[in-house]
Formats: C-alpha cells, structure tokens, sequence
C-alpha cells in the first residue's frame, strides 16, 4: 500500500506547487482564521479520486468533508489534503499533505509529504519509519539542548492562554520555541530530532493521524497532554517528544 500512496500523494504535490491562490480562491470556515481555499478542496478530491481508484471500498475522513459524522468505518484513509492552510494563503511554503490509513482503529500506514522541500516523511505499523527512504531514529535530546515547537490552536482561541503559559515554561526551560503552522510538520520535525518536542492543546484527527504513526515508529512518544492514547474520532490535545524529553515534561 505505501508504494501506492506515495506516488498519490506525490502527484497531488504538484497541485500545490503549482498553485497560483488569488483572494477568490480563499473562503472562511467556521471561526476566526480558519480558512479553505480552492487547492484543499482540488487537492482533496484528487486524492479520493485516485485513492478509491486504487483501494475500492475504502472510506475517507478527510478535513474538507461536506460534514464531519465521525469515523466511517473499521478501515479508512484519514485525510488533511493541505496541513498549514494558512501558511499556504501567504506564500510561506511550509504545507504539507497528510494521508493516514486506519484498519480496527489504529492507524497503520501514515505519509506527510513537504512539496516544498520534496520531503517525504513515512511510516508502516512495525516497521519503522522513514524520511525520503532513509530510516528515521528519534535522539534523545534534553530539553534544555533542544528547541520547542507548539502550535496556538488558532480555530480555538480560547486555549490561548493555557498555550501561552505553557509555552512561556517551556521557553525557560528550552534553547527557544517555535511556531511553524503545520501540525503534521511539526510531529515529523520531532520525529526527525529537529524539534525535542511538540505540542498543542486542540488538534483534529486530520492533523495527526498519518504524524502520529511516523513519530512513534521513529521511537518518539506522542499522547494527549493530559496523557492519555489519541483519539481519532474526535479532537484532542498532543504532546509530541523524543523520549527524554517527554520524561521531562511530565515534571512540569
Ligand atoms: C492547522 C495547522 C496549524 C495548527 C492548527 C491546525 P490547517 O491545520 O496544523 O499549525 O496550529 O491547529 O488546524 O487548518 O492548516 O490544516
Ligand atoms: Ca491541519
Ligand atoms: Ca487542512
């Protein structure tokens, strides 16, 4: 299967690299600053067209559903067709497409390809997970050697403050935080040691699922803040971390 989802989700790339976003092509969604332009939605049908090409009967949850019923079914592709809309809006070439698949409520195969950098994050249940073929090993990096990424939960913004606070300890105990405005992105960068760790208080299952899985195959660890599993029918908050400092965030 992963053979085939990477060649999908390669060509859906070239939809954004190609994309040329006027101020037509960009329409609000429910919220502050929570936009879709036209290239979610292209992008998304390409990949439920050519997925359900390749792997008939297969069902999708994906970001820019009509409405959002849940899971629905046993084995699903779980979709963010662009993960940093946002960032993509204003020309700043950091998105990426996400595509899970989920078989008995686990996710078992994960992609997040970076069109930009032509970087291809992978993953398969038990077998590792890989950057542009190239094994992925989390490192153990400390807290105080590494820098911090979070996300502010924009479509939420009433979280803004439990972020910020959290984000203020963890810049005392970090070299620095970032915000990038990919969550997807962000999940990999942990699972790449270019980040110690990640975290954010309210993510959609779109955002994570494929991450998730390429994360915890590179020996990383991932949870809700609160620690508990991920939820994929519903949306949660993530922590993200190599295991040290993951170990020590659980002190904070
Ligand atoms: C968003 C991005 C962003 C995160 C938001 C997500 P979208 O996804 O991942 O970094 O902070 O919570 O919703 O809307 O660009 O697909
Ligand atoms: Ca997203
Ligand atoms: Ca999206």
């Amino acid at each position: 299967m992963l053979e085939e989802l990477i060649r999908i989700i390669k060509e859906a790339g070239t939809i954004i690299l190609q994309a040329q976003v006027t101020n037509e092509d960009v329409n609000s969604k429910s919220g502050r600053a929570n936009f879709v332009t036209a290239y979610d939605v292209k992008v998304q049908r390409f990949l439920y067209e050519e997925l359900s090409k390749r792997f008939p009967g297969i069902d999708f949850l994906g970001e820019e559903d009509e409405t959002h019923k849940g899971l629905p079914g046993t084995d699903c592709f779980i979709i963010d067709p662009i993960d940093g809309t946002t960032n993509f809006i204003f020309d700043q070439k950091h998105s990426c497409i996400s595509v899970g698949f989920m078989k008995n409520n686990e996710i078992i195969a994960g992609v997040v390809y970076d069109p930009y950098q032509n970087e291809l994050f992978t993953a398969e249940k038990g077998k590792g997970a890989h950057l542009n073929g190239e094994p992925l090993k989390i490192k153990n990096i400390s807290l105080e050697d590494g820098i911090v990424a979070f996300g502010t939960s924009p479509y939420y913004r009433e979280k803004a403050d439990e972020t910020f606070a959290l984000t203020r300890k963890l810049y005392d105990k970090s070299l620095d935080v970032r915000r990038s405005g990919s969550a997807a992105l962000d999940l990999c960068y942990v699972a790449a040691s270019r980040y110690a760790l990640f975290f954010e208080y309210l993510l959609s299952p779109w955002d994570y699922a494929a991450a998730s899985l390429i994360l915890s195959e590179a020996g990383g660890r991932i949870s809700t803040i609160e620690k508990h599993k991920l939820t994929l029918t519903t949306p949660c908050s993530v922590i993200a971390a190599n295991p040290i400092a993951f170990e020590e965030f659980s002190q904070i």
